[in-house]
This record gives C-alpha cells, structure tokens and sequence, in this order.
C-alpha cells in the first residue's frame, strides 16, 4: 500500500520507492503539511514547533493554545482567511464581495488506480501494472458551502506524486474564486536554490539558479499560454544539490495556459513552493451545484540529485503523460519544408522536396505553412483551411498521393485556433476572433486568436481540421500556436474571468476528439518554436517543436533546460542549413545532426542545394540513428556539462541495463593549444569495463566518472564526438 492513513494520529502518509509524504488533521480540523523527503518511518508531527509569535493571529478555536498559528505552521492547502498571511492557494470572494475562508477536514477516501481530470490531460496510470493509488482528502467551509476535494496521485516506483483540486459550490449562494493553485509544498527548515526555466522566442527553458531570499519569487504566464518566457516547471534544490547528490524537489504544470509558480521564503526562514493557475484574468464564478476543477501538478523528489529527479519525470511523461501509437514507437525521421522554401514554393517543389527526402532516406515530408487561402506571407489567411490549388497545381489529395508515390509519409501544418482579419473566417465570424467591444485589439503576427470557450467554435474547429485531415493519408500533424493572448473577451460569455481556463477546455477537447479519431496520425505540437511546451500538450501530442532555432550551439543550451523535465522524445530538433537562419552561425554538419538527434530529429532545409558529399553524410546520419533511436528514445539520460558556464555540452543515453551508452559532446569555441576537455560519464555500472566502439579504448567506468573520460583537440568551433560505450 502505498497510501496510509492512520486514524488514531489521524495521518495520511504516502509512500514511494524512495519517498515519503506525510500530512495531519489537526485538533481543530486544518490538514497540516508535516514531510515530504527521503523514505521515513512514523508519524512525524514532531517537525511542527508551537511558539508564541507576535503579530501571528491564532484560529478562533485554538485562541487557547498562545501560539498556535497557521501564520507559521506547514500547511497543506493553505488559504485566504486564516491569519497565515504567506501566499495563498485558494483565494475566494463570497456574495457580499468579502474574502475569507476556512476550510476543516471532511473525511477521505483511498482508490487503487490514478485519478483522472474531468476535461483536463493528466497523467495516468493503474494499479495492476504500475501500483498507483489515489487518495482523496474532504476539506469544508461551512459558512459558504464550498467543498474542496484534494486529488493526490500515486506513482510508487516513479516516485512520482501528483496533486489537483476541485472546489464545489454545496451551498445556496455563489462566491467566486479569485486564486486557484494546484499544488503546494511547506518546508519547514532549510536554505534552498530555486531553478527556474527562463527564455524568450528562438531562445527558449534558459535554466536560472538563483538563491531564495525573503519574499516570493514568482515567474508565470499572464499569456494564456504556457509561454516561451517561462516554463511551467520548478525546482527547489539544496545549495550543494547537483546532477549527482543533495536534495530537490520538482512541480511541473500538466497545463498549456497562463500559469503561476512562486516561491517564497518567510519570516522564520520556512519555505513554501505553490504551483497552479494564472491569477491575472481569471475570477471563476461558482453556483451553487457547480465545480472547478484545477490542472494538475506532478511533483517528485531526489535525494540523489538532479538527474535522477529527471529521471523520474521523464519516465512519468514518457509513459504515463504521453499516449497513442507514437508514445512507444520509434518516431519518423522528417523533412520539414518551412526553412527550406518559407512561403515560395509549389506542388512541385514539395514533390521535389519527397523525392529527395526518400533518397537520404527520411520517412517523412512536412508541408508547413502556406499551402491554404490566399497564404503567401503571415498577413493572412490563418482560418481559411482549404488547400490554395492554384499554388499547389493541383488538390492537396493528389499532392498527398505525389508524395506517397515518391516514397515518404505525407504531413502537414496547421494553426487552427487563430484567425487573420483578412480571411473568409473572419469575415464571416467576426465575434468568433477574441476582440474586446470598443477596444482595439493587440495584434501577434497580424493575428487574432478563436474564441475557444464557445462550443460551436470549438465544433467549427474540429471539423476544419478534420476536413484538411480527411483529404487523404496525412500522417503528421504540425499544430501551431504563434502569438499570445492578449485581449480576452467572449460574445457570448456570461463572465469574462471564466474565458482563459474555458479556452483551454476546449482546446483540450477538441484534441482529445481529434485523437480518438486519427490514431495514427502523429502531431507535433509547436507555438512559434518552444512556447507552449508543457506537459498538457504533451498528453495530445507526445513531441512539440522545441524552438525555432535551429543553431546546434544555442540548441545546446535550449535543450539542456528542457531536458531537466522533459524527455527526449518530447524534444522536436531538426538539422538545418549554414549559415543559420536565425543566429548566422556556421557549425560543422556532424554536429547539427548529433544535436538534432538529442531529439525526435530530422531535417528543415532543401537537399537541392546540398552537395553530393553533404548528401551521402546525411544518409550516413540517417542509418546512424535508427540503430541508436530506441536508446535515445528509452534510455536513461545525463547531463554531462552544463553548456551555459562549460565550453561544452555533453549528455549521454544509457540502457536500462547499463550495457549501452551513447555519449556526446560538443566543444563550443575551439582555442589556441587548448587545454584537454574531459567528460565526466556518469549512469555507468561500477567496477565493469567499457569499449569505446570508435576508438577501441578500453576504459574503467569508475575512472570515466571519476575523472572523465579526454577528448581529443576539436580543431573547429563547435566540433562534435559521438562515443557508444560497450560493457565488456
Ligand atoms: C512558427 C513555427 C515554425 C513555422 C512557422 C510557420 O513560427 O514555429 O516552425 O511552422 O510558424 O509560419
């Protein structure tokens, strides 16, 4: 069992493989947060301290004990009214527009099996196979008739927890909630890093380390979006906590919307971590018999350090986030047409552009942007989903089955929640683009965003893609998202503080029925690159876009910080051409495709304008990495250097049982008489022997992760070594 309560202490402990969880109802009824760390015995109310603290207020009923107050005590759910004045979870506005609640346990109830979200992605796993329970904890507010169910998920040989929360309206009044956070975690003593996963467009999950000090930080999302600025994922780790050792503790959004992630250091030095929905543009409205439910938050702890942190989320979204035919299988090498024509191109030349990737030997040939309307730059056309034959000369249908015969898969791009003014759509829906009475609106690429919280858009939205889908044999879908939302408004809304979380409802929706009905078609999702990369689009599409830049040296870096919560299968990275298009960077080909491969990988550039020697290097890269796809894919990954500070990025794939590892690196800026740069192996088995396939040495694991394993001199900037270790 790895859910415990016990009645007599009147605890609720979870158990994993490597770690344990524990909480308490007080004497008075608060749920009090008492451990979250290494595996451990008992009931540990023993953490809590009781002192009398000025200018902390103590609950009406435990006036008698000085002293006793939710000002300082962990907490479980904390809220908004209970005289703990740290940031709140759940902030609630009654009908006479006063803030104050109270929530006391209501009882519980322990499931085999994970919960799932009703309309929300979630991770998901059962109890025969991966022993999951669920626990389900009863908080009340008499006085408002709200109802809080805290949903706890339990992956024990993941060591992997997730939290989400509904609150019910049970009362005869409304009340709206003005805060809603899915997750929270107390720790009582301890001096912490926050690392945070910070960037821009093209620039994307920066990873940031900083030392918490008094007061909060906060990163979010206020863009209705995931976000390419910040990603929704954290984590707080010992000062001395590294890829090896020390403790840290992760959360990671299972949502695509605006998000809120804070962390903040009190009064007396505790620490409180809350993960969950955006604040600004959002006042959900709750009647009496209706509920909200909040987007989960997986969470998982290390004593080892970070990369075994990774390790258990990557596991988690790998198989238990991801799902469909391509969770398993080894995803198609692709062929992407945006660098290589943008919007100047013909049937022609994407049938060109097939018979070449059939050549190098690519599976599959992208179509992306302009292939539909009147779309020749991005100033239009966005809403108009039908194939532009005069372009294409001739109906998608045929150029679907020109590509097919030419050997390859056929796949196509779309970004069907937008809308340009000039297009059909727009025309003919006016109120259906989020635009705001009176207002003139903020426009991101020329475009306006679909109101998503109505139903017949999100009907008029997947039947659009299905149309476009149902033109004959697509395989692939390109979902993109290319501007923030600025102006939110519904037509037709009742209440404008439900439209962002709405929005994302019907997001989710529509994908799920689109999923259901196109099983085998891979989507890919992407929002101009990496900016709605998270672990809620990747329960509907199991790889995103990782950026739009494709320079293997700043790729290096983007990937590093994605890969501290996502696994490589998730990482869309293609090869593109010299000079890069984004940075102007020459790097060697060898590189790009072992950066690329750090990946789903495939290529974004025209093979016509590669050379003959170019080309049959390609081929080699191909064959390359279909005899290593299933490593990269499964296998356990480490971080070998930290490229921001290092000189070098190095990572490595090792299999389940240590047998096979594929190391890499990349020596950023080669120098004069350069001193020798060694990597550090790590995930080896200790005491075996490994054979380095590409030079025959012969090497002591303990040794390579001791004291690294010599590179010889790269000779270039941005030389690459591509290293499969055998245990001999
Ligand atoms: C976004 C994507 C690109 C490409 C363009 C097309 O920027 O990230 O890969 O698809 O849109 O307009």
């Amino acid at each position: 069992m790895a859910i415990i309560h016990d009645a007599e202490k009147r605890t609720f402990t979870i158990h994993t493989q490597n770690t344990t969880y524990q909480m308490q109802v007080d004497p008075y009824g608060y749920l009090l947060h008492l451990y979250y760390g290494r595996k451990a015995a008992g009931c540990m109310d023993w953490l809590l301290t009781v002192a009398d603290r000025g200018l902390s207020g103590s609950p009406y009923d435990a006036a008698d004990i000085r002293g006793y107050s939710l000002d300082y005590l962990p907490q479980e759910f904390p809220v908004q009214g209970t005289g703990d004045y740290r940031s709140p979870m759940l902030i609630v506005k009654d009908i006479n527009d006063a803030f104050g609640c109270e929530l006391r346990y209501a009882g519980y109830e322990i499931a085999p099996g994970k919960y799932s979200l009703q309309g929300l992605p979630a991770v998901y796993a059962d109890s025969e196979n991966d022993h999951a329970e669920t626990l389900k904890v009863f908080l009340e507010d008499k006085r408002l008739g709200l109802h809080i169910t805290l949903l706890y998920g339990v992956l024990p040989d993941l060591d992997i927890i997730t939290r989400s929360v509904i609150v019910s309206n049970r009362g005869e009044k409304p009340f709206r909630i003005e805060k809603l956070q899915s997750a929270c975690l107390d720790l009582p003593f301890g001096d912490f890093d926050l690392i945070t996963f910070c960037g821009r467009h093209a620039m994307e999950r920066q990873p940031e380390r900083c030392a918490l000090t008094h007061g909060s930080h906060v990163i979010g999302s206020r863009r209705g979006m995931s976000s390419h600025q910040y990603n929704p994922m954290m984590i707080l780790a010992d000062h001395t906590a590294d890829e090896r050792s020390g403790r840290c503790w992760s959360m990671q959004f299972v949502y695509s919307g605006g998000f809120k992630a804070e962390a903040e250091r009190d009064q007396y030095n505790q620490t409180r971590i809350q993960m969950g929905l955006a604040e600004e543009k959002f006042s959900y409205p709750l009647a009496p018999g209706e509920e909200l439910v909040s987007p989960e938050v997986i969470m998982s702890y290390s004593g080892e350090g970070l990369a075994k942190l990774s390790h258990n989320l990557h596991r988690c979204i790998r198989k238990h986030v991801c799902r469909g035919k391509y969770r398993d299988a080894v995803r198609p090498v692709l062929l992407n047409s945006w660098e290589a024509f943008y919007f100047d191109f013909d049937g022609d030349g994407i049938v060109r552009l097939a018979k070449e990737a059939k050549e190098l030997g690519i599976d599959l040939l992208v179509m992306d942007d302009g292939w539909f309307g009147k779309r020749n730059s991005d100033f239009l056309a966005l809403g108009d989903w039908t194939a532009n034959e005069e372009k294409l000369g001739c109906s998608l249908a045929e150029l679907i089955s020109r590509v097919n015969e030419a050997g390859v898969k056929f796949g196509i791009w779309i970004e069907p929640e937008m809308v340009n003014e000039n297009s059909d759509l727009f025309r003919a829906h006016p109120d259906w683009a989020m635009v705001i009475p009176g207002k003139k609106p903020v426009l991101g690429r020329n475009q306006l965003v679909l109101d998503l919280s109505r139903e017949e858009v999100r009907e008029w939205m997947y039947k659009a893609v299905c149309s476009v889908l149902d033109q004959g044999n697509i395989e692939y879908l390109k979902w993109d998202y290319n501007r923030s939302i600025a102006d939110v408004f519904s037509h037709t809304s009742d209440d404008q503080g439900k439209v962002l979380y709405d929005y994302m409802i019907g997001l989710y929706s529509v994908l799920e029925r689109l999923n259901a009905r196109y099983p085998d078609v891979l989507i890919e999702g992407c929002s101009g690159g990496g900016g709605r990369f998270d672990a809620g689009m990747l329960y509907y599409t199991p790889q995103i876009w990782c950026s739009d830049n494709t320079d293997a040296v700043d790729r290096l870096i983007i990937q590093y910080g994605t890969s501290f919560g996502y696994p490589v299968s998730a990482v869309g990275a293609h090869v593109s051409t010299c000079p890069n298009h984004q940075n102007g960077r020459v790097t060697p080909l060898k590189t790009r495709a072992a950066v690329a491969m750090n990946g789903t990988f495939g290529y974004e550039l025209d093979p016509g304008k590669m050379t003959e020697e170019e080309k049959e290097e390609v081929c080699g890269q191909i064959e390359a990495f279909r005899k290593d796809a299933a490593l990269i894919q499964n296998g356990d990954y480490y971080r070998l250097s930290d490229p921001v500070s290092d000189n070098m990025g190095a990572w490595a794939y090792v299999s389940e049982d240590k047998s096979q590892v594929l190391l890499c690196a990349v020596i950023i800026e080669s120098r004069g008489n350069m001193p020798a740069m060694y990597v550090k192996a790590d995930g080896l088995e200790p005491g075996a022997m490994y054979r380095i396939e590409e030079d025959g040495r012969v090497c002591a694991a303990d040794a390579m992760m001791d004291m690294g394993l010599p590179l010889p001199q790269p000779g270039e900037d941005a030389h690459s070594y591509v290293y499969h270790l055998m245990k001999i």
